[in-house]
């Protein structure tokens, strides 16, 4: 990841604070809001987005996370996705609550659930429930810790995609878990 620093101009770092101090199902009603209004705000857009859009274009390698700003002792992670067309992630979870939102193009999600009861060490059973392309439009996508958000999230579009994602406090000391369903595997990812 080529992660720098956000200047976070357009942002009140107090709100984000007591955003990820809510207990999780309000921080998640609060959050989707807050950041469709966020991608929507042209002080926003101007200062973290579009000096990105031209760079983007000419990069042509994976997706990355361009800049984070993040709150003390994982409170919260606000960070900049861009996507280059074709590109996508692993299936993965999270540690926390997440939501996302696009600011620049649209992304698709597919999102799964376990069909396994999670008691063999490493072994998860995957089956697709939804897919959902989203823009700007369309509001924030969320997702809830663990189990409770296991996705993929890419652009099979033809032209670059920027999101913006809010992640509230962690549960776990990892990052989250990648997937592998073509050998039914899990495991855990670690920040590099
Ligand atoms: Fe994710």
């Amino acid at each position: 990841m080529n992660s720098g620093t956000m200047t976070l101009q357009a942002v009140n770092k107090d709100d984000l604070q007591k955003l990820s101090e809510l207990p999780m199902r309000l921080a998640l009603q609060e959050a989707a809001p807050f950041l469709a209004h966020l991608v929507e705000d042209p002080s926003f857009l101007e200062a973290e987005i579009h000096p990105l859009l031209e760079e983007a274009r000419g990069t042509g390698g994976d997706w990355y996370v361009d800049h984070s700003y993040e709150g003390e002792d994982h409170s919260y992670s606000l960070q900049v996705f861009v996507w280059p067309p074709g590109t996508e992630t692993m299936i993965h979870d999270h540690s926390c609550w997440g939501v996302y939102c696009c600011a620049v193009g649209s992304v698709l999600e597919e999102r799964y659930e376990r069909l396994d009861d999670g008691c063999r060490l490493d072994h998860a059973h995957l089956k697709k429930i939804w897919q959902l392309k989203w823009s700007r439009e369309d509001g924030a996508s969320s997702v809830l810790p663990n189990d409770g958000g296991i996705h993929r999230v890419g652009n099979p579009g033809d032209s670059v995609a920027i999101s913006v994602h809010l992640y509230g406090p962690r549960l776990r000391e990892v990052d989250g878990r990648d997937y592998d369903p073509s050998c039914d595997n899990v495991c855990d990812r670690r920040e590099d």
